[in-house]
């Protein structure tokens, strides 16, 4: 390391890439944007995509942000040499992340994540907007790692198109007071120290190479949570704002998952033909009626083939509550089935939902009504239909539903998806 930048802990790199370039990188973004904001509105893209980036990272929610765009990873490899010239540092890259600030945007103090150990910010053009930093790892608004909690001033840092702050992120506190220009895009490119124990592992911020979305990361099962500040505390755990969960190994089962005027609602829409008489019930493969056995099995596809399939997703989006506390970094399949009443309780086959999902996938059932069927597992294990029942599992775990002999039907909802994982 050079010792300038082992004592301040930051430096700038004026022009590390030409301004004309910088220029160009940033029409190409903010062209992106708008190509993003046009699909996403008018449903050409699903809603949970991210390669074209998003409007919901936790850091900024509402501002356009971007995880391994491949523009933006290229610069990430094009600046390196730059970068371990000026720092002194043999480096790892990480990945790279865009975004383009709006007006009335505040970046909160934070240190960041073990990947951007050695960060770096560039303005890729736009209204100028003061960074600020704290060089002294010892100070700041306070972390996990138990250093005084102390508001300091920092040093200002004003960028122009192709120049960079170079820092070390998760060291030293940096933030921006509000912005009150329109447009300011930044691309944060991230490497670790060759040095330092576990970065040869990180490479790539875990991805088999650049370019990736984050679902390619090594373990991304575990969603990462941070604090207000940004820091790392540790995975995350199941929402347990609900009257009860019961964890057995592997499965979750969460009472009154939803709150009751949007379960309400959402079962309303399904079940009760007076408030919608028009809901699209197709024939399932699982259980037909030529099969002869004396019930059989109803299917609605909300979400499948990458698209929303019905106008139902509307109920479960948004204020509807479910997709919101679900959180899926993407979905694979959202499917309603009913199954008539019968005779007797019946399973109707051990199975795994989507076979061809990959292992982080998780299959949450949401029970529609109360009635004497179950869901059983490859285990033994039985958890009964509920209303507003929520029961979550591997995807890769076999399980079958079962018909019920007390209530005319026997509805599920059934989500395989991707949780999300944090990342800035
Ligand atoms: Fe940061
Ligand atoms: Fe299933």
């Amino acid at each position: 390391m050079t010792p300038e930048f082992e004592k301040n802990n930051y430096m700038v790199i004026e022009k590390a890439i030409d301004p004309k370039i910088a220029e160009f990188v940033m029409n190409y973004f903010m062209m992106k944007r708008q190509v993003a904001r046009t699909m996403f509105d008018e449903r050409f893209i699903s809603p949970s995509t991210t390669e074209w980036g998003v409007w919901n990272d936790s850091q900024m929610p509402e501002t356009y942000s971007h995880y391994a765009d491949i523009a933006m990873e290229t610069l990430l490899i094009d600046v390196q040499p730059k970068m371990e010239k000026e720092t002194g540092l043999d480096l790892i890259p990480t990945y790279a992340y865009a975004r383009i600030y709006k007006n009335g945007d505040v970046l909160e103090r934070h240190k960041d994540r073990f990947s951007c150990e050695i960060s770096t910010t560039m303005n890729l053009g736009g209204d100028p907007w003061p960074i600020y930093i704290e060089p002294n790892p010892k100070k700041g608004k306070g972390g996990p790692n138990g250093y005084e909690s102390e508001y300091t001033d920092g040093v200002e840092v004003v960028l122009k198109p192709g120049d960079m702050l170079v820092y070390k992120g998760n060291l030293c506190e940096h933030w921006r007071d509000k912005f009150d220009g329109t447009d300011c895009a930044q691309v944060f490119l991230h490497y670790n120290d060759a040095k330092t124990k576990g970065s040869k592992k990180n490479m790539f911020d875990g991805r088999p190479h650049l370019g990736l979305p984050w679902n390619w990361r090594e373990n991304p099962v575990s969603p990462i949570v941070t604090d207000e500040q940004g820091n790392e505390i540790g995975v995350e755990e199941f929402n347990d704002s609900v009257d009860e969960v019961k964890t057995t190994g592997d499965i979750k089962v969460q009472d009154n998952f939803l709150e009751e005027s949007q379960f309400q609602a959402i079962r309303d829409y399904v079940l009760d033909y007076d408030k919608q008489p028009i809901f699209n019930w197709f024939m399932s493969d699982v259980v037909r009626p030529q099969q002869n056995i004396g019930y059989t099995q109803w299917a609605h596809i909300v979400y499948g083939y990458g698209m929303v399939q019905s106008d139902f997703w509307n109920q479960i989006d948004g204020s509807g509550g479910l997709i919101e506390k679900l959180d899926p970094y993407t979905i694979v399949r959202i499917k309603l089935n009913l199954l008539t009443k019968h005779t007797e309780i019946s399973e109707s086959g051990m199975h795994i939902d989507v076979p061809y999902a990959p292992d982080v996938a998780l299959t949450s059932i949401l029970y529609m009504n109360t009635n004497n069927g179950y869901t059983k597992f490859e285990t033994g294990e039985k958890v009964e239909s509920v209303a507003n029942r929520l029961v979550t599992f591997p995807n890769n775990m076999m399980h079958t539903g079962t018909t019920c002999t007390d209530e005319q039907y026997r509805c599920v909802m059934n989500i395989d998806y991707i949780k999300n994982q944090r990342t800035a």
